[in-house]
């Protein structure tokens, strides 16, 4: 048996996309386990780009069947979407995706919702996507959200509905001025959506629990990042699940003894898309070098990410955290780009040393980082494939990471390509 957990390690867009990609050519099963089409993994195979954002990235590998978690927010839409997008770039996904009959259901009210409460936030907006994530889980544990399953019962689910677009409206007609919603036009789309996806649905704890009995490979695939989760992030500013590794738990309903490792994956350096603190973050012109030679423009929304060094705080929270057994480094290429470069080991604030990651949002906002300097390598690593081809100057960067967050490192990728990646040991 072995489950493996693979979750973003900073605030998202580690790279999990290409990681899970890779991991998914030895696996059965990749199953996504919460958020929804925030999410954005982008996998580069003979540079033809797939992003995908509410499909498991194993459903580019033929012999992976592919599972949405009941932690998941679904929106029908983009599902829809997605499913042709990749039927008709050639990808069968007959008898390979399934979703979790538990699953809650993005509506047209939460997108809307998700837009005016950010425009009503003003100067303390969050960067949401937009894609509703955070109105489909107030409805959620307000015990008002629709599942998956919940549409099976026609009279239920129109009732429920029903209650909510009366309650929805009150605040997207009455309060913001926008034209009211339809209840028989929700209604009506939503039966035709649960027609099209009736083969799909599962109930997935079964399903997995019997898999791993099985003796199965199976990949949790984390969407977002450690510091994006709702109890361990900079809160407010995250998003509204648990991307830890935790997470996969209840999304899952699987028990934490099925969990056989947790894979953190973790950029050479650091982004973030949308507000919040970030304490090693560049001033504007190097951010602007950084931004350039990693690419580093969101893959859902486009927008460009804020970039800083490598926070070895961060790391060592995230490994607590998850409970991660390695690291998979990721862009460690871009930083061929720099003469200097700098690791964050600790924080200082108003005079005090900090080794951890602290939970107030005004402490994490002040501190300075304290910087350790690395020598660069200015050399093409892209087309490395063993450790020990490595220029020494790299080799040193990745043992010091490894110190401060007393965590291996098990792969290290050097390009968006599943090939070029590098395997320090068999993990
Ligand atoms: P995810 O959300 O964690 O899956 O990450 P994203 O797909 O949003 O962003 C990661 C971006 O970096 C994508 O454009 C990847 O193709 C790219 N990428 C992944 N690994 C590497 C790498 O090692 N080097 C470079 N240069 N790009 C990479
Ligand atoms: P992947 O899986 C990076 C950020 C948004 C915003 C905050 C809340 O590709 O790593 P939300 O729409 O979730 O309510 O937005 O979270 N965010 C992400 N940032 N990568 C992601 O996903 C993200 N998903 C949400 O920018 O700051
Ligand atoms: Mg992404």
């Amino acid at each position: 048996m072995s489950v493996t957990v693979v979750i973003g390690s900073q605030w998202g867009d580690e790279g999990k996309g290409k990681i899970v990609d890779i991991l998914s050519q030895n696996a059965d099963i990749v199953a996504r386990y919460q958020g929804g089409a925030n999410a954005g993994h982008t996998v580069v195979h003979d540079g033809e780009k797939t992003i995908l954002h509410l499909i498991p990235t194993g459903i580019l590998n033929p012999d992976c069947v592919c599972l949405l978690g009941s932690g998941m927010v679904i929106d029908p839409v983009q599902l829809l979407t997605e499913i042709e997008e990749i039927s008709s770039a050639g990808v069968d996904v007959e008898g390979r995706l399934f979703i979790s009959h538990r699953a809650h259901l993005i509506m047209p009210y939460h997108k809307l919702l998700d837009n005016l409460n950010e425009q009503a936030r003003g100067s303390q907006a969050i960067g949401v996507t937009g894609r509703g994530i955070g109105p489909a889980y107030i409805d959620k544990y307000n015990r008002v959200g629709l599942r998956i399953v919940d549409i099976l019962n026609r009279e239920m689910f129109r009732k429920i509905l029903a209650t909510n677009i009366k309650d929805k409206n009150r605040i997207i007609h009455e309060l913001h001025g926008e034209p009211e919603l339809d209840l028989d036009e929700i209604y009506n789309y939503y039966l035709e959506f649960d027609k099209k996806i009736d083969p799909l649905i599962k109930d997935i704890s079964i399903y997995l629990n019997k898999a791993i009995d099985d003796g199965k490979r199976i990949i949790c695939e984390g969407a977002q990042g450690t510091l994006l989760d709702i109890d361990w992030g900079t809160y407010p500013f995250v998003t509204s699940s648990n991307p830890t590794s935790g997470g996969a738990i209840t999304g899952l309903g699987i028990g934490p003894t099925r969990v056989d490792s947790v894979l953190g994956v973790i950029k050479a350096y650091t982004t973030r898309v949308g507000r919040g603190p970030f304490p090693t973050e560049f001033e504007p012109e190097m951010e602007k070098l950084m931004r350039e030679a990693g690419d580093e423009f969101g893959a859902t929304t486009g927008r460009a990410r804020r970039c800083g060094w490598f926070d070895a705080v961060i790391a060592r929270y995230s490994a607590r955290i998850n409970g991660i057994n390695s690291w998979a480094l990721t862009k460690l290429d871009v930083l061929s780009n720099f003469d200097q470069l700098k690791v964050c080991v600790a924080y200082e604030y108003k005079g005090k040393r900090l080794e951890d990651f602290p939970a107030d949002l005004n402490v994490i906002s002040g501190v300075v980082p304290v910087y350790e300097d690395f020598p660069g390598w200015r050399e093409d690593i892209s087309d490395v494939h063993r450790v020990d081809d490595l220029p020494d100057a790299a080799n040193n960067y990745i043992s010091r990471i490894q110190e401060l967050t007393d965590t291996p490192v098990e792969i290290i990728s050097v390009g968006s390509e599943r090939s070029q990646t590098i395997r320090t040991f068999q993990g």
